[in-house]
Parts: structure tokens; C-alpha cells; sequence
């Protein structure tokens, strides 16, 4: 085999895959390579894979599978992120056609990988937590999108019964307060107006005493930098300084994904998640006396095991009490290996999906009369893309609303004042834009 030329990352699961999916792409553009426009193209394709359901992990190995041509020929296949950390060399077990297996730690490794599986005719498995960080091993960021992602914190040490991260991701690791801010101005350099902050507990960043409060104040003097966000917060690792930062820094952005998970106290405690529902209402208070339009986001599971229909109830309850911006909600998925998978009183599957239809009803309510409640605003959006129809451009609100606009000086990257018209379910529509001094 000649050696690859063309390249195809596809990631699959949380925000933090994306990243890591881009910096796989930038190690390859490194080594000579090119990005491919699909997998059906490239010499090389890496399935940056999540394990989080099961659901997600059978796409894995259907994916895999898609990757053979008409041909009969096959580009290498490298499957990165969660999947490879949780099953390693089962991953190429069950699939033959796999390359490379690697961890979500390793991946500053995979052009290495890539070379030794192509001089052995050998599958190379890497699912190392290496104590030196892989941060240190990447190219610097160069051009790249207007809204850019920085993962600052990894790893996992809550335990959540239901939960594979702390096991795919490792321990609780934070990057350094001066790598953080020199990622930050390239990613500047390289065109982003927006930069959020990435971690599976963001919030519980932490360099020598500094936390994500004073990031977020030394990245709101960056020139060119316009806006700032940063997920997944965790209820228990909301410090006062973050809250007060949502207050006092003018480019931190008006909105908060802070996940509940369930509405009842019992729920939550066989969950680990180690606050009640009393404390996280009385967060959300503090976070909305801070800022009052703060548009608030969480993540709901559904038929964890034992869930009675009353205690279901007390989650419709907490999500009327909160009134969500948008949200993300699951029916449960037992995972092996997490104590929640062995539990008594799984719940079966059809009162799972009923619960979940009757909470998404519910979410999907309150984020359409959030975004109806917008219309007649006028405020900032950033374009980030081209839409559908000719001359229309999409952005995001403050809010993390989508805005369709449609004028055609817009640029990708452009931050407009934008009056909003009309609001549907999943967007708004905006006209008049005037551009906003850099
Ligand atoms: N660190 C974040 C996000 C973790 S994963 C946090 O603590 O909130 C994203 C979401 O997936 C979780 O918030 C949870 O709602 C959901 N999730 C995790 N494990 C799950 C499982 N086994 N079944 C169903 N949903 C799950
Ligand atoms: Fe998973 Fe809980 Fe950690 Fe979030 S806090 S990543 S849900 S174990
Ligand atoms: Fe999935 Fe791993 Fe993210 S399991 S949600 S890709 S941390």
C-alpha cells in the first residue's frame, strides 16, 4: 500500500469528541496529509467513537462495516475515543478491518499508530493514560471555525452510578491556567470569535487555587475574542466566583447546561450525583438573581432503575419548577461494568419510552415559548454557517438559539446585530442585521 494521502475524522458523542476529532485531523495534517471531503475518499478514516449508550456503540461497528467499497477495498480504519478505551483490542476482534485502536488519552500517538499498523500488517492498540499530557504533543491550533471549542478539564471523578465516562476518560486532570490561554490566542489568530471551555466537569477547572471563573476573566481581555461559554458544569462544582462571573464579564454568554438528571431525591442518590433537588433549585436561583435572562439547559435520564411512575412525576415536577431554555433527555441504557447495570427493578423499555415521550413534550414546550418569549429582541448573532435556502446564513443568539438570516452580504464569521422575527421550536428567524465593530 502506497502511504495515505487524504484523511477523514467522524466524531460521534459530546463536544470534547469534537475537539479531540479536530486535533486528530490537525496530527494527520501535520504528518503531510489532507482532509478528505467524506470517508467514502480518504485513505485514512478515524471513527472517534463515544460509549456513553449502548445505542452509540453498535453505530460503531455498523459504521465500520459501511467503510468497505464497491471495490472490495477498504481505507485504514482508526477507531479513536470512548469505544477504543472501553474495549480495546475487542474492538478489533469483532471488526477485522480495524487498523488502530486508540484511547481518548493516546490520541497525540496516532500518526505513530497508523505508520507501525501499516509497516507490521498488524492491528495497533494504544489505550494508555499516560502521565505526560497529550496537550504537549499537539500542533498549535491554526485557522479553523468562528465558534471554536478548548477542552480544559478531562476525566471524571463523580462515579455516577449509570455513568461510563469516569472509566473511558480518566481521572479529573486540568490543564494549566498559560496552556489554556496560549490554545485560546491561537484559536483567536486562527479566526474564532467564540471560544467555549470544555471538560466533563468544566467547572471544576482548577490550577493551583485559580478556578474557571478567573479563565473566564483572563480570556475576556483577549482582543478579537467576543464571546465565551464553557460545558458540562456539575451542580456540586458551582463556585461563587463562576456564578458572579455570569454578572460581571460582558462576554460571557447568557446561558447554563447544568444537568439535574432527575427530579427525585431518592432517584438522585442511587444515581451518586451527590446533590438534592433542593440545592440544585436554589443554584438556578442564585445563577438568575446573577443574571436574570440566563437561559438554562440540562441533561434528564429516564427509567434509571427502581424509577417508580411517582417518582417520573417529581421529574416533570423540577423541569416545570426550572423551566428549561432546551435540554437533552434519555431513556436510561445500562452500561457494563457501571454498579447501576446490576441493579434490581430494571425498568422495562415501553414505560421507559412512555416517561421520556411525556418529558420531551414537556422540554420541547418550554424551549418554543423560550424562543417565542425572544421575539422582538434585538441582539448579537454569530454566523457560523450557510443555510439552506439562498443568502441565508446561521448563526447563534446569546441564548445559543439558532438564527436563520437571510441577506446576502453576510459572511461566515461575522457578529450582527440581528432583530428576531419569528420564533419555531428549534429557531428563530432574524432581519436588519448591522455589522458589530470587531
Ligand atoms: N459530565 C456531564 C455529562 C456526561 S454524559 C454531566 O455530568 O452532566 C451526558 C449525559 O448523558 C449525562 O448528563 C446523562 O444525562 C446521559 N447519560 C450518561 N450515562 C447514561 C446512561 N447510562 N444512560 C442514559 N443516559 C446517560
Ligand atoms: Fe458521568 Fe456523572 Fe461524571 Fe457526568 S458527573 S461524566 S454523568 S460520572
Ligand atoms: Fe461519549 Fe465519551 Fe463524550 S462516552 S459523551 S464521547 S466522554
Amino acid at each position: 500500500m502506497t502511504s495515505p494521502k487524504t484523511y477523514h475524522v467522524k466524531s460521534f458523542g459530546c463536544q470534547m469528541n469534537v475537539y479531540d476529532g479536530d486535533r486528530m485531523g490537525e496530527l494527520l495534517s501535520a504528518e503531510g496529509m489532507t482532509a478528505a471531503t467524506d470517508a467514502d475518499s480518504a485513505d485514512v478514516v478515524v471513527l472517534n467513537t463515544c460509549h456513553i449508550r449502548e445505542r452509540a456503540v453498535h453505530r460503531v461497528y455498523s459504521e465500520i462495516g459501511a467503510l468497505r467499497r464497491d471495490d472490495g477495498t477498504r481505507p485504514m480504519i482508526a477507531v479513536a475515543g470512548c469505544v477504543a478505551q472501553a474495549e480495546g483490542a475487542e474492538v478489533a476482534k469483532r471488526a477485522r478491518d480495524v487498523d488502530v485502536v486508540v484511547g481518548p488519552q493516546a490520541y497525540h500517538r496516532l500518526p505513530a499508530l497508523l505508520a507501525e499498523a501499516r509497516a507490521r500488517g498488524k492491528a495497533q492498540i494504544d489505550t494508555d493514560m499516560p502521565a505526560e499530557s497529550k496537550f504537549d504533543a499537539l500542533p498549535t491550533r491554526g485557522p479553523g471555525r468562528p465558534s471554536a471549542f478548548l477542552t480544559v478539564q478531562e476525566g471524571c471523578d463523580k462515579f455516577c452510578t449509570y455513568c461510563v465516562v469516569p472509566y473511558t476518560r480518566g481521572a479529573e486532570v486540568s490543564r494549566g491556567f498559560e496552556a489554556v490561554l496560549d490554545e485560546a490566542r491561537a484559536l483567536v489568530d486562527g479566526g474564532a470569535r467564540e471560544i467555549t471551555l470544555l471538560g466533563q466537569n468544566v467547572n471544576a477547572w482548577d490550577d493551583a487555587g485559580r478556578g474557571l471563573h478567573d479563565l473566564i476573566v483572563a480570556l475576556d481581555k483577549l482582543p478579537g475574542l467576543a464571546r465565551i461559554r464553557y460545558t458540562t458544569s456539575h451542580p456540586n462544582d458551582m463556585r461563587q466566583g463562576l456564578i458572579d462571573a455570569h454578572r460581571d464579564v460582558e462576554k460571557l454568554m447568557p446561558f447554563l447546561h447544568l444537568p439535574v438528571q432527575s427530579g427525585s431525591d431518592r432517584v438522585l442518590k442511587a444515581m451518586n450525583r451527590s446533590h438534592d433537588t433542593a440545592s440544585y433549585l436554589r443554584l438556578i436561583e442564585r445563577v438568575r438573581e446573577a443574571r436574570p435572562d440566563i437561559a438554562i439547559s440540562g441533561d434528564f435520564i429516564v427509567g434509571f432503575p427502581g424509577e417508580t411512575g411517582a417518582e417520573f412525576e417529581e421529574t416533570l415536577n423540577i423541569v416545570r419548577a426550572v423551566n428549561y431554555a432546551q435540554a437533552f433527555s434519555f431513556a436510561y441504557s445500562p452500561r457494563p461494568g457501571t454498579p447501576a447495570a446490576t441493579m434490581d427493578a430494571q425498568v422495562p423499555k415501553a414505560v421507559m419510552d412512555e416517561r421520556l415521550q411525556r418529558l420531551q413534550a414537556l422540554l420541547n414546550e418550554q424551549q418554543y415559548a423560550f424562543n417565542t418569549a425572544s421575539v422582538g429582541r434585538r441582539t448579537s448573532v454569530l454566523i457560523e454557517r450557510k443555510g439552506k435556502i439562498a443568502g441565508q446564513m446561521l448563526g447563534k443568539s446569546p441564548w445559543l438559539q439558532s438564527v436563520h438570516v437571510v441577506d446576502p452580504t453576510l459572511k461566515i464569521g461575522d457578529l450582527v446585530e440581528v432583530d428576531l422575527t419569528h420564533a419555531g421550536p428549534n429557531s428563530l428567524r432574524g432581519t436588519a442585521p448591522m455589522k458589530l465593530a470587531a
